[in-house]
């Protein structure tokens, strides 16, 4: 399969941005069920699941049986892998089902050649979907390593948090580091989309909002154990009304 394959997928994505992909991190995992039917009502088209592994991260999350339990859900699957050395796990998340799948610039030595097997695998939800390569970096990682990959991958990641939980305040030189990717991209060959990833709450959606990210991950400030609905329609009328 080459790459320009994945057509559908990208255009999935620019259709829906910017749009919210709500974090399964912190949701109530005895209600998912219902926590999911939430957030499809609110129109939530994105759900993200942070994959971690205890080593490239201090916490350990869930994994690929994990994320196959979603498979039947309308929602795009966003899996942000926190793991030490994907190259040889992205196919077990690729075949459990993601749609969107990021690796850490920092977890793996062979990114290029991650982001290479990724172009050649195939959706598990429909074939004809594509599958979008993300690459994420961690706070304190220089953009330049961006630079040799920009014609490889499908979307940025820049994490406006520390990798590992939910809850933490957002690192406010994320929103320079912002200006700075979209520079890069916009000397791209391509559509290259932008994601930011954590730390977002009702007060600050809106300036996040502005810094015209296609992808804001959000998990407790959905899920804060209020109302879920009236957090996601808050969040999402925030960053789409920008
Ligand atoms: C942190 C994760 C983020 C986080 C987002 O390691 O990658 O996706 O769960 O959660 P909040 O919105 O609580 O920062
Ligand atoms: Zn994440």
């Amino acid at each position: 399969m080459s790459r320009d394959d994945h057509v559908e997928i990208r255009k999935s994505i620019r259709a829906l941005s910017p749009t919210l992909s709500v974090s399964m991190l912190t949701a109530d995992l005895l209600s998912l069920r219902s926590e999911m039917a939430i957030l499809e009502k609110a129109g939530i088209k994105v759900i993200h699941f942070d994959i971690m592994d205890g080593r490239f991260t201090p916490v350990l999350t869930t994994g690929p049986a994990f994320l196959k339990s979603f498979s039947g859900l309308p929602m795009l699957k966003d899996v942000h892998l926190m793991i030490d050395k994907p190259l040889d796990k992205v196919q077990d998340y690729v075949q459990a089902g993601a749609d969107l799948i990021t690796v850490h610039i920092e977890s793996e030595r062979h990114i290029h050649r991650v982001l290479q097997a990724l172009s050649i695998m195939e959706n598990a939800n429909d074939p004809q979907r594509g599958i979008a390569r993300g690459v994420a970096l961690n706070p304190g990682t220089p953009l330049e390593v961006i630079h040799p990959l920009v014609d490889l991958v499908d979307i940025i990641y820049l994490l406006a948090v520390n990798p590992g939980w939910g809850g933490q305040s957002f690192i406010q030189s994320t929103a320079r580091r912002v200006e700075e990717v979209k520079k890069i991209i916009s000397n791209a060959k391509r559509d290259v989309f932008l994601g930011l990833d954590g730390g977002v709450t009702r007060g600050n959606i809106a300036e996040i909002a502005s810094l015209g990210a296609d992808l804001v991950v959000t998990g407790s400030a959905v899920f804060d154990g209020t109302d879920p609905e009236a957090n996601v329609l808050f969040l999402l009328e925030a960053l789409q009304k920008s």
